[in-house]
């Protein structure tokens, strides 16, 4: 058990990728508090960690607002003992051309995705420094960081700023013995996927599932990632095999864009 007795925090833990980091990261050893907009759905995911052995504590709130995240690394830390991980999980999608991106869907978009990793990042980097044994800072990023698709660029272009904090901070906190990565998935079956489905469906007329399916066929390895193929990227990510690496987001997409 490469994280026996850490401490990780994930957000976006109520499905998808993080529910299943969340339950990965316990299965390596790790007590984990969850942390969603969705507190009704961090349960089932609570029940996962218990069933690997493991602590869970269940913390609602939002990624956007800094003090809530403070709040609840703070209880983290009492709760649990201490803080060694933070996955920086939480995002949201959506389709559109970049011509018809508004103002409202930009600052949206802009808010969870770019300013609710920074947020992260800013709050488990105090508190790692408070605590002063290092750790490691993880955020997704995308296959859509390394590489635009159209109707998806407002996405893309959080997931490229994304990529930019990681390199500055990494940069910044590797004196104090923390590493910054994040991971780049391709195209995972969870809710996102089910939601972007749909609306390149109502926009594009394409049938329900058509999409998912054309993107699923171009992927190298034949088939739609897991969200457990991602989890055991992250698990990588979160233990000692990977302290060597610092700044770097790469891909685990089956094999859809090639750097
Ligand atoms: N699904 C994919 O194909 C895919 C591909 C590449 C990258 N990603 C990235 O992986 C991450 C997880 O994706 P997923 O597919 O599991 O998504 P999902 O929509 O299934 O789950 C996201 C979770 O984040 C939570 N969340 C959203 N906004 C929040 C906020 N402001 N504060 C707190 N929690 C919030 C949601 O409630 C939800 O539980 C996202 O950052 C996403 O951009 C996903």
């Amino acid at each position: 058990m490469a994280i026996n007795g850490k401490v990780a925090f994930v957000t976006g833990a109520a499905q998808g990728i993080g529910q299943a980091i969340a339950s990965r990261l316990a299965s390596d050893g790790a007590d984990v508090a969850l942390f969603d907009l969705k507190e009704d759905g961090l349960q089932e995911t609570k029940s996962l960690v218990e069933a690997a052995g493991r602590r869970a504590i269940v913390i609602g709130g939002d990624v956007t607002d800094k003090a809530s995240l403070e709040a609840a690394v703070n209880r983290t830390v009492e709760e649990l003992g201490g803080l060694d991980i933070m996955i920086n999980n939480a995002g949201i999608a959506g389709v559109g051309a970049v011509e018809n991106i508004t103002e409202a869907d930009f600052d949206r978009t802009f808010s969870i995705n770019v300013k609710g990793v920074l947020f992260g990042i800013q709050v488990a980097a105090a508190k790692l420094k408070e605590l002063d044994h290092g750790g490691k800072i993880i955020a997704a990023t995308s296959i859509a960081a390394h590489d635009s698709f159209p109707m998806t660029g407002l996405y893309s272009s959080t997931k490229f700023a994304v990529r930019g904090l990681i390199q500055a901070a990494a940069k910044e906190l590797g004196a104090f013995g923390i590493t910054v990565n994040g991971y780049s998935p391709g195209i995972v079956g969870t809710g996102m996927w089910e939601q972007l489905d749909r609306d390149f469906a109502a926009l594009t007329g394409a049938e329900e599932g058509a999409t998912f399916k054309k993107y699923v066929e171009g992927i190298t390895l034949g088939r739609a990632s897991t969200p457990e193929d991602v989890a055991g990227f992250v698990s990588y990510l979160a233990g000692p095999d990977s302290d060597y690496m610092t700044g770097q987001t790469p891909l685990i997409d089956g094999g859809i864009v090639f750097r």
